[in-house]
Parts: structure tokens; sequence; C-alpha cells
């Protein structure tokens, strides 16, 4: 199980230079660089010290002993060492019903909306882009199995990242028992713990409505859509404003005319995209 990484402190210049491995500005500046052309990710300064943090791992295990070594590794396009870089790179906080108002949500008012609209075609696509280790596309599913009617639908998760540690972890289903703790009593029935390993696992009948695959948001994505509903929270928050407003374009696009956008706490869609109408709580419909 892979803990997820989440932000650091601020170290000056100065205190990079004594460092383990020396790391100059232009070091910094070319792993920017080339984190952002792959990801997205516009890493700012005060992210110097978790870029120095996550991959000094990486020097260590590759025996190198400057950042401008590493540089070197990572500057051409096919490095090896790009899908490490990568995986080290992204940021996978999340947990079980993470802003449990989407989820609320989802069972008063989408879900019973779908049942209605889709009645005919008795098919539903969701899409948890930016997934991470899988918690926020499980937690989706618990909330689709409370609806007994859809067990005989054509109901599918997809669950994407482009960090390939976080997609093997969540296709695993299998979490530490802490990590369950954030799964609500009501929903409590859906996981099976394991008090001898530490662990909680997916039920299958859950496990099972969800599809794990690798892809980068910035790249095509193989599938056609449309999505009824799409949850892309707490991704767009490293990207900057113009990867923002293509994606969201992309969003409106591959979603049906009337289907469902979630997004992060602390994101939103103004001076970002006018493709959506806000329904409160970062909660959105494609409106053109
Ligand atoms: C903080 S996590 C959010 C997880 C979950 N959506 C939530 O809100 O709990 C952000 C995720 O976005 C992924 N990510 C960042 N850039 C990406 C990109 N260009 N394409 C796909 N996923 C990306 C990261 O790997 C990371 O797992």
């Amino acid at each position: 199980m892979k803990p997820a990484k989440d932000n650091a402190s601020t170290l000056s210049a100065g205190e990079f230079a004594e460092r383990e491995f020396p790391m100059t500005d232009a070091d910094f500046e070319e792993i920017r660089k080339v984190a952002y052309k792959i990801t997205g990710i516009s890493l700012s300064d005060h992210k110097k010290n978790m870029v120095y943090g996550r991959l000094a791992r990486r020097l260590r295990q590759l025996n190198i002993a400057t950042f401008a070594g590493y540089c070197r590794e990572i500057s051409s396009k096919d490095s090896p060492e790009l899908p490490n870089f990568v995986n080290a790179i992204t940021t996978n906080l999340t947990s079980f019903f993470r802003e449990f108002h989407h989820f609320q949500y989802l069972k008063s008012t989408i879900f019973p909306n779908l049942i209605k609209q889709n009645a005919a075609s008795k098919r539903i696509r969701i899409w948890s882009a930016g997934c991470s280790t899988g918690e926020e596309a499980y937690s989706i599913a618990m909330v689709v199995k409370t609806f007994q009617q859809l067990n005989s639908w054509d109901l599918k998760i997809l669950a994407t990242d482009l960090d390939s540690n976080v997609v093997d972890t969540g296709r695993r289903a299998i979490y530490a028992s802490d990590r369950g703790e954030k799964v609500p009593a009501e929903f409590s029935k859906y996981i099976v713990e394991d008090s001898r390993n530490n662990t909680v696992s997916i039920k299958p009948e859950v496990a099972s409505l969800v599809t794990f695959k690798q892809l980068n948001l910035l790249h095509s994505w193989p599938m056609k859509g449309p999505f009824d509903v799409i949850f892309c929270r707490n991704v767009v928050i490293y990207f900057d404003a113009p990867t923002q407003t293509k994606l969201f374009d992309r969003y409106a696009d591959i979603l049906r005319p009337d289907g469902h956008l979630f997004i992060g706490h602390s994101e939103n869609l103004h001076n970002i995209s006018d493709r959506f109408q806000s329904q409160g709580r970062t909660i959105y419909q494609r409106a053109s």
C-alpha cells in the first residue's frame, strides 16, 4: 500500500546547498520544466523542499550524486526514469468519502435523476479523473450499491490517474485499516476488515464496478463517452489557468449535455470555463 504523498514546508537556497545532494536554482528550473511538460503540474518555488525530498530517494536508488546528474537522466523523452519521476512528483492525498456532501448529493439527487432519465438505456458512466489510490471511485461505487435497482444496469466507473503506483494500489482494492475508518457506518458493509493484516478490502460486488487505467489527462483520451458524471477533484489545483481551461473544455465535450462535474473544495471555474453552471458547493452541470 502506497501512503499518499503530501506537501512539505519550505527551505532556503542556502539550506539546499548543505543537503545530501546539491540542488541549484537551475536544477529546480529544469525539474519544473520537465514536470510541467509531462504532467501539467506547475511547481512553484515553495514546492522546492517537497521536490527535494521526493526526488532525493530516486538519486539514492540510482546512485546519482547531484541533481544536475538527475536532470540529465530525465532530459530525454525516452528516459526510463520518467515514469518514476512522474510518480514521485504527483501529490496523491485522498481518502474515502472526502468532501462527504458530494456523495450525499450523488445519493439524494444525481442517482435518483439518472434512474429516471436513463431508464430506457439503463446505462450510466462515471469517471473519477485523477483518482489517486482509488478511494474516491470506491466511495462512488458504495453509493451506487445503495440503489438496488441499479444492480441490473450497465453501470461502469472508470478510475484514471497518471501515477502508475496509485493505479496499482487502486486495482488491489486493499487499504490500511486506518484509511477504512473514513468509511461512514452506513457504507461499512461494503468493506471487509482483516485484523491480522490491519487492512480493509473492498467487497468484490463494489470493486467490480470500478475499472482502473493509467491515463495522463493532458494526452488524448481513448474513451468516447458520454459520461453522466465526472469527478475531477483536487487535481487541477496543481495546473495553471490555460491548462485548466483546456481540460474543463474537454470535460464538457465528453459529458452528456446535462451531465455533472464535481471539483475539489478549493477549486472553482470562475474565469476558467463558462461551459458549466454551478449547482453550489463545487458541483457543476454542463451548460453548453
Ligand atoms: C490530490 S490527488 C486527488 C485524488 C482524488 N481525486 C481526491 O480528491 O481525493 C491528485 C491526483 O491527480 C493526479 N494527476 C496529476 N496530474 C495528472 C495528469 N496530468 N493526469 C492524470 N492525473 C494526474 C495525481 O497523480 C494525483 O493522484
